[in-house]
């Protein structure tokens, strides 16, 4: 054990993926997260990581119709979108959590105008059945799945007992129920971003691969112009000792082919 307690397994699984790199990635997220400011279209700033606004601009939301944010609470990304859709556009926010989404609620309340809060809309539903009610309906889905959240481990290490290469895996196996009822929920023509803040390629890339696979004939990935952060497979990851404190934050897009 580390002087902080961390269980030789979350290293030694970490050290597998990232080899050298490992203990200076570490540091780096036991280091303060690097915030910006979030300000377009809102009443006050909202202040978040700022590698999550990476998943949200490649959302492309500025001519979209209908949004969907299926994992949205607290809400940083939701506001994001908020901020820069078209005053036409109409957004669902979903959480599952109640506690979370009164956090949501409250979120949205203080730092967005009376005209965008009419057009938004909170749900409670589990993300993972949405695809059995909606179909082919969003322009644009955002799937901000729930992960292993390792930096918050490493800065939190109370919560490392909970950290197991079993629990990656069952996260990984949510996270694609979640992607793919997304998926189904997206219109033809539609784009879906996966986003985690997730380091093992099994939440992240291998997700992203089960989808294509699956779905291949509907389904095709879109390689994101951004240069910041990391290319993986299928999208980018931003990690914080390469990324001035930034992340970590993966993400991928995919769209759905007109004929499906
Ligand atoms: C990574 S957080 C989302 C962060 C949020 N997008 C933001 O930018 O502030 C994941 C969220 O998913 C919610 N969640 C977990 N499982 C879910 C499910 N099956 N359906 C809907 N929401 C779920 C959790 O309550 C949590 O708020």
């Amino acid at each position: 054990m580390s002087k902080k307690g961390r269980r030789p397994d979350f290293d030694t699984y970490y050290q597998d993926l990232f080899g050298s790199r490992w203990e200076g990635l570490k540091k780096a997220m036991d280091a303060d997260p690097r915030y910006t400011e979030l300000q377009q279209g809102l009443l006050k700033p909202y202040y978040l990581d700022a590698a999550s606004l990476f998943p949200v601009q490649a959302l492309n939301v500025e001519q979209a119709k209908n949004i969907l944010d299926l994992c949205a609470a607290p809400g940083g990304k939701a506001l994001a979108i908020a901020g820069n859709m078209g005053p036409e556009a109409n957004l669902t926010v979903n959480d599952r959590s109640s506690q979370r989404r009164s956090r949501l609620r409250r979120v949205l309340d203080e730092h967005l105008a009376s005209d965008a809060l009419s057009r938004i809309t909170v749900t409670a539903h589990d993300a993972s059945r949405w695809g059995l009610y909606e179909q082919n309906l969003y322009d644009r889905v955002l799937a901000d799945v729930p992960c292993s959240s390792e930096r918050h481990l490493v800065k939190e290490p109370k919560h490392l007992k909970d950290w197991s290469p079993a629990r990656t895996r069952h996260l990984a196996m949510q996270a694609y129920a979640i992607l793919a009822a997304g998926f189904t929920a997206l219109k033809p023509g539609g784009i879906l971003v996966y986003s985690t803040c997730a380091l093992s390629p099994k939440e992240n890339d291998e997700v992203i691969a089960k989808l294509l696979k699956r779905r291949g004939d509907s389904c095709r990935p879109i390689m994101t112009g951004s240069e910041t952060g990391e290319a993986t497979e299928y999208g980018r990851i931003i990690l914080p000792d390469r990324a001035n404190g930034m992340g970590p934050i993966y993400y991928a897009s995919v769209a759905k082919n007109e004929a499906f």
